[in-house]
């Protein structure tokens, strides 16, 4: 945390440069040859593999004359090749090469490097407007989410984009110490309930039952209709729903510039005895239904602050609005929401 945001806990309200991991895309989107141009968190980055297959992300804009890397670009010996007079950026951010002045590349200029992680087909990128480096890592959606899902075989999973979608991260996020929406929205019968919730600096998880059937569980069992989400940073929801089947979803929201973001959603569908493409097609339906409902009300939700809350749901949203505070340091008023 910056001093001045110490000094400011008042105005650590979110805004649209959140420090944390976001997703960029998946593995697929970066193919080992070429460049891609990627515009998240009021940048615009390039990002290439280079020829063991490790992907890097670096600022768009040379910095020589401003060309942009990830419009006609190209990968050689490892850098990114400035398509506009040939200059050589490496995945550290330096210049190693001006062809036409091949003994003196220059030294004093960089390109900004934003950390990767590529894990399980999903990529993500750190972002922090103070330029601080991760101290946390993506979570993993096979053991993270509840203790019983990396036993379990999984169908490749679904793929789903959002492009530039009005809403902000942590409403998406939000949802996870918001049992009552469950009802209003997506149709449960009674209102959900959480089984358990716990939180430390980067996550915020709760597990939340549905109807009786979860009742005479065991709080960490995964025998009843429950819901296990965890939030890493604002901008990454792990999702496990265990009962009758298993399914793991990841919902993630990055922003783009102030105002819209991008959202993410990868599904993956327990592999179960007599699955044939029908019955896969509508248990894959059943899961991805439901968001559209809440992209609608996310979509034109205001950030109600401070929110009324009734007495039920009141502690948990408080303490989820106070954690997350810790990811949005002072920026310029042009990002605030
Ligand atoms: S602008 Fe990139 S090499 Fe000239
Ligand atoms: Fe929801």
């Amino acid at each position: 945390m910056t001093q001045s945001s110490v000094l400011n806990p008042d105005r650590l309200r979110p805004h649209w440069l959140p420090t944390g991991w976001f997703q960029v895309g998946w593995s697929t989107d970066f193919p080992a040859e070429g460049v891609r141009p990627l515009r998240y968190l009021g940048g615009e980055q390039v990002a290439y593999r280079d020829t063991s297959g490790t992907l890097h992300i670096l600022d768009a804009h040379c910095r020589h004359l401003g060309g942009h890397l990830g419009y006609g670009g190209h990968v050689q010996d490892d850098c990114v090749v400035c398509p506009f007079h040939g200059w050589h950026w490496s995945p550290e951010g330096r210049n190693t090469h001006i062809p036409y002045q091949p003994d003196r590349p220059n030294r004093a200029r960089r390109l900004r490097v934003w950390p990767v992680r590529e894990q399980s087909g999903m990529v993500y990128m750190w972002h922090d407007v103070d330029g601080r480096e991760p101290d946390w890592e993506p979570p993993d959606i096979f053991t993270d989410t509840a203790s019983h899902t990396a036993a379990l075989q999984y169908h490749a999973p679904s793929q789903v984009k959002f492009d530039a979608l009005t809403l902000h991260p942590q409403l998406v996020s939000e949802n996870a110490a918001d049992p009552i929406h469950f009802r209003y929205v997506h149709g449960a019968r009674s209102h959900p309930v959480f089984l358990r919730r716990w939180q430390d600096e980067a996550h915020w998880f709760s597990q939340i039952g549905f109807g009786s059937r979860w009742r005479p569980m065991e709080p960490d069992s995964h025998d009843g209709d429950t819901l296990s989400i965890l939030v890493a940073g604002v901008g990454l929801n792990y999702t496990s729903l265990s009962g009758s089947m298993n399914t793991l979803i990841l919902l993630s929201t990055t922003p783009i510039e102030a105002g819209t973001s991008d959202m993410f959603q990868t599904v993956w569908l327990e592999k179960l005895p007599g699955d044939t493409p029908d019955v896969l097609e509508s248990r894959l339906d059943q899961a991805i239904s439901q968001l559209p409902n809440d992209i609608a009300i996310w979509s034109h939700q205001r950030f109600e602050d401070p929110p009324a809350l009734a007495t039920v749901e009141g502690q948990a949203f408080t303490d989820f609005r106070r954690w997350a505070r810790a990811f949005y340091p002072e920026v310029a008023d042009e990002f605030r929401l």
